[in-house]
């Protein structure tokens, strides 16, 4: 023990003498980050990381460029050792460290800072609108707020048709039936708070309530920020919408205004930007999400009364002037477009309380409710009420099926389609002619597709465990009734009606993993989120079972704590085993769920950050797989492929050929003006106004501030990131001075300025209280300039806007850093507060078959790829082994298919490329010629 401690104190010395001249270097910096203690989780809001490392530590991560970035807003990690293309990896020896090397520090340092982002918004960025938010703060008997797991808002009320099920007035718990399998309106799932994430309830918030509504000027910080510049007008949002969010396009292209040429022939063209690793499916599968997840719409429809949506300005305020008839005509907005305005639960003044010297409110100034489930239980396939579940149609020869039905398509396939929507299974007329699905707005091409393709696995489903069941029926299915636990439940015994549910969960658990682990991995193309996101499905130390048993254990141990601190450092260790399972090898069914002191239910912020309507293109260019695939046949406008003729394009062409057609084409990249120019202009005869049309990219920016989203730069500030001062701060530190693309930034910035406007700043205004300057002072109007400077309104800048503007991002990032803080959040509680996905998560519920469907990708156990990709062995992709059940016919184009959602044909090099380069075969694709 001396002797070790001699030789520490002998290295200590050694360090210190020879620190002079090891300063400011990667060897210096590393032994300072080693030996300094791990940073503090912030205390307080203003003390948070937002992702700013201090000098040594981003040395030794990065080098000399991590450093230089320090001085960005954006955050650190982006600049560390491997978390880039093969450029960003050191070589050589050092690279052979193993733990030590580069490489491994910088992406370790990136997940490290990650997960300090995620501990830190779990701790200050949880806001439950349904009126427990109080006790949150307080917390219950010697409970910390964070801590606390039942809540009586959250309770069944009186007249809910299982209210005397699940105990009445009494305690209550769900039990029996109710807690098998997925209930249609979502109850149930945490046992003990049947109500949380049910169809109906309050969407939460993930910034203080006084933080949201800014446009009511509620407090003196949120005047003090915005003047009175603010309003569901203003700055105009068509005009937003026409001069930031409009695809530019080149003379004669022939894009026609999105509707391309006659007979879709494919000289037409409509200019977008597109993005470099991402293709058309994966557009269409976030929309197919969404659609689980959160809707602020019934039946399609808002509430009845009509309203503006600008291209008029009418207030002469701010030095804003009404536009003229021929800046109308020049910006090609319309006046007298109108649209149904927003549903709003509550509007009352919010009730206040006083805790510790500070006011808080008890909810937002106004709420809106969740349409559907907040739960990822697929519901936009099986259905969230009454209504919606109607238009699920079983198979009256299988109840345990969907109906599917043949159709004559060119492809001549041999598994059927959806069946179409009757009359009476719906009221928004714009429907007729769609499939019948339980979600059928905004039906495209895209989510025909994937609703046809999910329906078609949950047959295939139900015919493998059929067979299985006929092969074993003695044996054990797993499954188990709760009325009768110890009961087994043999294969041949499990109902119809069983096996619809079990498919059910299965589907749901099938397309949840897609989602996490090659969705968002292909979104977010770099070595520290495909790391990050496997370690959210299945861990880190999933090839450990000791290890993982013993943070199991921890787990549960910090489960049951009653201390705040103990939330906080349960998603940490959750990294370990990883969420998908949690507590499942324990008696308690509901064990493993974790909501950290806030019931879940998805914020109004993370939809914000979900409006990706940037990403569809306006033409498809449609190719067919029994001739040649390199060759582009059709430009087929995606305005011919919307609500019933999107049901008539899959008849028409066959899954096969559509599948082809979006997995080899980009979609279109999420930056200012790149927005689909048929939503600018989408018809909605349905509203019956006098244009009959909308614009959606002024819709997104009118609906946002409706709800009260915070602008961009507060968010920024209220989700732990650093805040921008001008709009200069847009522009791509990397670039060079006159490179095109800097010139183009810079244009963008000089529109932001015409739009959002400047002002004459006042130092003695303080704007915010979610963060401090970093000697400690107030932020004030004059964003650190002098008083009576003239600085931009960066301020009022809509948080839509401000993303789509961030163009420095990290390595192979399809969206802003600023909606990956929201992602980082609400991803994993999604998963966190799911029975389903964790304690429930076994096969009681899902079978033994069901169990292993999911986690072995179908039927035929794990299959592996060939070759590696970006350094990974790795298993066929879940969604490659769901079109190869499917849609059979793509089996040899999906052969050298990686991940479902990177361009089919392209090829993915060796280390995170983005590169647009053919794969070989491909070579002749017309695509890759410009
Ligand atoms: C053909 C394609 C699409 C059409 C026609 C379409 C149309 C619309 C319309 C009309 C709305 C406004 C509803 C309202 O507030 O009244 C809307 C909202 C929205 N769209 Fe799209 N959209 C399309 C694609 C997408 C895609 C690819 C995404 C990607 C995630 C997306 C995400 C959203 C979101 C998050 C909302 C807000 C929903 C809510 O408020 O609950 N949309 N869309």
């Amino acid at each position: 023990m001396k002797k070790l401690a001699l030789i520490g104190l002998s290295v200590s010395l050694l360090f210190f003498a020879a620190y002079p001249s090891l300063r400011n270097t990667q060897l210096g910096s590393c032994v300072v980050y080693a030996f300094g203690s791990f940073r503090e989780v912030a205390q307080e809001r203003s003390e948070r990381f937002l992702g700013k490392v201090f000098e040594d530590t981003a040395r030794c991560r990065g080098g000399e460029e991590s450093v230089k970035w320090r001085t960005t807003a954006w955050v650190d990690w982006q600049r560390y050792w491997a978390t880039g293309a093969e450029e960003s990896r050191s070589t050589g020896l050092i690279s052979k460290l193993g733990f030590w090397s580069p490489n491994r520090r910088g992406v370790a340092g990136a997940l490290l800072d990650m997960e300090y982002q995620r501990i830190e918004l779990l701790r200050f960025n949880l806001f439950d609108n349904s009126g427990t938010f109080e006790e949150y703060v307080r917390g219950r008997n010697g409970t910390a707020g964070s801590a606390i797991k039942i809540w009586p808002q959250l309770r069944l009320p009186r007249g809910h048709s299982a209210y005397v099920d699940v105990g009445g007035d009494g305690p209550q718990r769900c039990q029996g039936e109710l807690i098998r399998f997925r209930n249609l309106t979502g109850i149930c799932n945490d046992i003990t708070n049947p109500l949380m994430s049910s169809t109906d309830q309050p969407f939460a918030r993930n910034v203080p309530f006084d933080a949201t509504f800014p446009d009511l000027g509620k407090n003196e910080i949120v005047i003090n920020r915005h003047g009175d510049r603010l309003g569901l007008l203003q700055p105009d949002p068509q005009v937003i919408s026409r001069k930031l969010f409009s695809r530019a396009q080149a003379p004669n292209n022939n894009c026609h205004d999105a509707h391309g040429l006659a007979g879709y022939v494919p000289e037409a063209n409509c200019d977008y930007q597109k993005a470099p690793v991402l293709n058309v499916l994966a557009a269409f599968w976030i929309q197919f999400m969404t659609h689980d997840w959160f809707s602020h719409l019934e039946e399609g429809h808002n509430q009845s009364e009509l309203m503006a949506m600008g291209c008029s300005t009418p207030d002469v305020n701010n030095g804003q002037t009404p536009l003229s008839a021929k800046e109308v005509q020049q910006l090609r907005c319309r006046p007298e477009d109108r649209v149904d305005k927003s549903y709003i639960a509550a509007d009352k003044p919010p009730v206040t309380f006083t805790h510790e010297g500070n006011q808080h409110l008890t909810r937002a100034h106004k709420t809106t409710l969740n349409k559907v489930t907040a739960w990822w239980d697929a519901s936009q396939v099986y259905g969230y009420n009454d209504l919606s579940g109607k238009r699920v149609k079983r198979d009256p020869n299988d109840p345990a099926k969907l109906l599917l039905e043949p159709v004559i398509t060119r492809a001549q396939e041999v598994i059927g389609y959806l069946p179409l929507l009757q009359p009476s299974d719906y009221t928004n007329p714009q429907w007729s002619g769609q499939e019948s699905v339980a979600f059928p707005d905004n039906w495209n091409i895209g989510l025909s597709f994937f609703h046809n393709v999910f329906a078609r696995e949950h047959n295939i489903f139900v015919d493998a465990f059929r067979q299985q069941a006929a092969a074993f029926p003695e044996d054990d299915s797993g499954l188990r009734n709760p009325a009768n636990p110890t009961a087994v439940i043999r294969y041949k015994d499990v109902t119809p009606d069983e096996l619809f549910e079990v498919a059910r969960l299965v589907v749901a658990a099938e397309i949840a993993k897609i989602h996490t682990i090659e969705w968002t991995p292909q979104l977010l193309y770099n070595e520290p989120v495909y790391l990050a996101m496997n370690a959210n499905w299945s861990g880190l130390v999933s090839k450990h079972p000791l290890v993982e048993n013993a943070l199991e254990k921890a787990l549960a141990r910090l489960a049951k704590s009653s201390s705040g601190k103990a939330a906080a450092w349960y998603s940490v260790f959750a990294t370990g085993p990883g969420i998908i399972g949690l507590g499942n090898n324990k008696a308690d069914v509901n064990g493993g769920v974790n909501h950290f002191g806030s019931p879940f239910n998805f914020p109004e912020e993370f939809v914000t950050v979900y409006r990706l309507h940037s990403m569809v293109p306006d033409l498809i260019e449609f190719r067919e797989l029994r001739s040649d695939p390199n060759v582009i046949r059709y430009k087929i406008p995606v305005v011919e492929t919307l609500q019933g003729k999107a049901t008539q394009a899959v008849h028409r062409y066959g899954l096969a050929d559509w599948a082809l057609s979006m997995g080899r084409q980009r979609l279109g990249k999420l930056t200012l003006q790149n927005h689909p120019l048929f939503l600018q202009s989408l018809s909605m005869p349905r509203l019956k106004s006098v244009t009959g049309k909308i614009d959606v990219p002024a819709l997104d920016i009118i609906r946002d501030r409706e709800r009260g989203v915070p602008r961009y730069n507060e968010f920024r500030r209220q989700y732990g990131l650093k805040q921008l001062t001008s709009f200069d701060d847009f522009i791509d530190p990397t670039l060079s001075k006159n490179s095109p693309e800097r010139v183009r930034q810079r244009q963008i910035v000089g529109l932001l300025r015409e739009v959002y406007g400047q002002h004459k700043c006042e130092d003695s205004k303080i704007i915010t209280t979610a963060q401090v300057n970093s000697d400690g002072a107030k932020i004030t109007d004059c964003l650190g300039r002098p008083n009576g400077s003239i600085v931009d309104n960066i301020e009022d800048v809509d948080a839509v806007v401000g993303w789509l503007a961030e163009f420095a991002r990290p390595h192979g990032f399809a969206i802003s850093e600023t909606q990956f803080q929201v992602f980082i959040l609400n991803a994993s509680r999604r998963l966190f507060s799911d029975r389903f996905f964790t304690s429930s998560f076994r096969p009681e519920f899902y079978t033994h078959f069901g169990f292993k469907w999911v986690n072995e990708n179908g039927p035929d156990g794990v299959i592996k790829e060939t070759g590696e990709s970006n350094g990974h062995q790795i298993e066929v992709s879940p969604l490659k082994r769901v079109l190869q059940r499917t849609i059979p016919e793509l089996k040899s184009e999906l052969e050298p298919v990686v991940n479902v959602f990177d361009p089919w044909a392209r090829d993915r090099g060796d280390y995170y490329s983005l590169q647009w380069r053919p794969r070989p075969g491909a070579e002749s694709d017309v695509a890759f010629k410009n």
